[in-house]
């Protein structure tokens, strides 16, 4: 089944978040993708109230690795699970961008997800310049080494890839589904040089995707799914997207 996450970034009242719920959940296609919805925190308790007994899956946008401790503002992975979410993103390029997360940060969140029992959504990505530097690989391989670091096989295969080149985000300008399966292809390589897992990681593409190109991605090119942000926000887009997806996944 393929995936649809909706990350919803810094938008949306917890009115605003379960009236989206509430939307989504009664559409039947929601059984037929694997549907993530990433809420702020805050309205992390309400959107897991409208959702229970639905197929729609709950996902947080950052996770600390510590469990406790004087770490002010800080989420455990312990906590995000019991509010109810089963995947956690992680790195993604606002939180690298605006809260100075690194590669070595990442692993540590991804490992810290794993032993929570969540699932994380580890996001990699180069910017412009690095793709006309002389490409995408270096910059990639750099965040999918130090993410993965010393996981073994069966824990790589728990965390999902997310493929968002900076450049794509928001801009209205996404990668073409050959620029997400070339790379998908590289990262698969990288990390299964890495860490022994020579099938089975999951991959995502995000960046700019919206109702009208998501089918694209999604026909065979090694991308098992969509991190849609924007075109998240509004239900009814949400559910065009879901559609799409649906009809190609
Ligand atoms: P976008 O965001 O769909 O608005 O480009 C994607 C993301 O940042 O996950």
């Amino acid at each position: 089944m393929a995936i649809l996450a909706a990350n919803w970034k810094l938008h949306k009242t917890t009115a605003e978040a379960v009236a989206w719920a509430r939307a989504v959940k009664r559409s039947p296609l929601a059984h037929r993708a694997e549907v993530i919805v990433m809420p702020g925190f805050l309205q992390i308790p309400a959107v897991a109230a409208e959702i229970a007994q639905s197929p729609i899956s709950l996902g947080a946008q950052d996770v600390f690795w510590e469990q406790s401790g004087a770490y002010t503002g800080m989420v455990s992975a312990a906590q995000i699970t019991e509010a109810g979410c089963r995947y956690v993103l992680v790195a993604h390029s606002e939180r690298r961008r605006y809260a100075a997360e690194d590669d070595e940060g990442a692993h540590a969140r991804i490992r810290a997800a794993l032993a929570h029992g969540l699932t994380p959504v580890y996001c990699v990505g180069e910017d412009m310049d690095q793709r006309n530097a002389g490409g995408f690989r270096r910059a990639l391989k750099e965040q999918y080494d130090r993410g993965f670091g010393g996981l073994c096989a069966d824990e790589a295969r728990r965390v999902i890839v997310a493929y968002e080149p900076v450049w794509a985000i928001g801009s209205g300008q996404p990668a073409t589904p050959e620029q997400a399966s070339e790379v998908a292809a590289a990262i698969r390589e990288g990390v299964g040089a890495r860490t022994g897992l020579l099938e089975g990681l999951r991959i995502l593409y995000g960046g700019s995707v919206a109702p009208d190109n998501v089918g694209g991605y999604l026909l065979g090119g090694g991308i098992d799914g969509i991190l849609v942000g924007t075109a998240s926000l509004d239900p009814i887009g949400f559910l065009a997207l879901l559609k799409a997806v649906v009809g190609n996944g």
